[in-house]
């Protein structure tokens, strides 16, 4: 069975998203071993435990420095034998090595369509500011391998979604939610686990 690691920071309605997949739906044969997050509190959290996914909060703040945290999530995400690590609205920046730990095995759901509107402060509802600022008519999500860079990594799916007259960011993110997000990123899992769709580095 192909098995996979979620991070998440937040909500987690990309978890959500997941989740439900793997209910009899384009997920059914794939499993959450493990749902990480950074924050303490964090609703994904909750999400997870409903569904009786093994969740737990990793906070760098519990650690001495990044590259202690970073070796414990390390350890962590390989003693689950996920397959692939998902990062769903996961909002620390990852390092070096950790990238190398999962090489090719990492991917990011990224709420802009790459390469607009994306690298170092565009997350959250930033990324929609920015987009509504500069006027664009055509937004998106974008799903792609991480490396070691910001968003820079190899592009797996992306779905545009239009910007309407008196959007706010608020709006937005939720339409780029509902029409890209929640529909790329269990896609972008699905083809990875077929082996349709793999990466360079792997
Ligand atoms: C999403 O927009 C995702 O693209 C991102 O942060 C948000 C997370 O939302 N970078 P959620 O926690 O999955 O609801």
């Amino acid at each position: 069975m192909f098995k996979i690691a979620v991070l998440v920071s937040g909500g987690g309605t990309n978890l959500q998203a997941i989740i439900d997949a793997t209910q009899g739906g384009l997920l059914k044969d794939i499993k959450i071993v493990k749902v990480i997050s950074n924050k303490e509190g964090a609703y994904a959290l909750e999400r997870a435990k409903d569904h009786g996914i093994d969740a737990e909060c990793i906070s760098p703040k519990s650690y001495e420095n990044r590259a202690a945290y970073f070796d414990d999530m390390i350890l962590k995400i390989k003693g689950s034998q996920a397959d692939l690590v998902v990062l769903a609205g996961f909002l620390v920046v990852l390092s070096k090595e950790f990238v190398r730990a999962f090489e090719g095995r990492i991917i990011n759901i990224h709420p802009s369509l790459i390469p607009s509107f994306c690298g170092d402060g565009f997350y959250g509802l930033k990324v929609h500011e920015e987009a509504l600022k500069r006027g664009v008519k055509v937004t998106g999500a974008t799903v792609h391998f991480v490396d070691e860079g910001t968003d820079t990594g190899p592009i797996i799916y992306q779905k545009a979604v239009e910007v309407l007259d008196g959007d706010t960011p608020e709006i937005l993110q939720k339409r780029v939610m509902e029409q890209a997000e929640w529909i790329i990123l269990p896609a972008a899992i699905r083809a990875i686990a077929d082996g349709k769709v793999v990466s360079k580095a792997k």
